[in-house]
């Protein structure tokens, strides 16, 4: 049985070993360290399995700014699920549970750079993501969820990824 839970610090070496293994290289689980110790993680949760640790979302502050206001938002990055556990619902299940807490936590939208075809079944779209400027190449990869119905509608804000982004 898969349950999903807010991660703790017990968790980060296993955090550590799933991020590695899903990526099969390290820099993803570099960045949510680093992530971590700059104070910038909004919210972290594990999907535990027998004892053991399934997978892995990672969410972290990104302002939207224009000169009329910043858009409090999050993005979404990383998610993993260790190979042995894909294709199992996983990955879906803790997007799902993640969203209504973001939003019970004030944030008004996420974003997200990854693959459309996964991320749409979730709400996710290149266009609510068509206004802003972000630093990624034109394309669909970039895309939105608003939590706050009609906030990213003709907004033209800047993200600002944190910096151990690198962005
Ligand atoms: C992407 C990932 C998190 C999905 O987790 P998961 O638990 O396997 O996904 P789910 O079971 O919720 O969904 C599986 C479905 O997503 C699809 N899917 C998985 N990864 C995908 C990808 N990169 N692009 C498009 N579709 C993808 C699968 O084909 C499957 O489709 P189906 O339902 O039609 O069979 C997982 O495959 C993973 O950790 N991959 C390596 C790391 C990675 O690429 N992370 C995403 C970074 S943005």
């Amino acid at each position: 049985m898969i349950s999903l839970r807010p991660a703790s610090p017990e968790d980060y070496p296993e955090i550590r070993y799933i991020l590695e293994r899903a990526f099969d290289q390290r820099s993803e689980a570099d960045l949510v360290e680093q992530l971590r110790a700059g104070g910038f993680d909004a919210l972290e949760l594990v999907a535990e399995s027998g004892g053991c640790l399934a997978g892995h979302i990672f969410y972290s502050p990104l302002p939207i700014e224009a000169p009329s206001r910043t858009v409090r938002a999050a993005a979404l990055a990383p998610l993993a699920v260790h190979p042995d556990f894909q294709r199992r619902g996983i990955g879906g299940a803790l997007i799902h549970m993640s969203i209504p807490m973001l939003a019970h936590s004030g944030f008004e939208a996420i974003v997200v750079l990854g693959h459309p075809d996964y991320y749409t079944r979730f709400g996710f779209s290149p266009d609510a993501a068509s206004s802003l400027r972000h630093p990624f190449p034109p394309g669909p990869h970039f895309m939105a969820l608003e939590l706050d119905p009609g906030v990213l509608e003709n907004f033209p804000g800047q993200v600002r990824y944190p910096p151990p982004f690198g962005l």
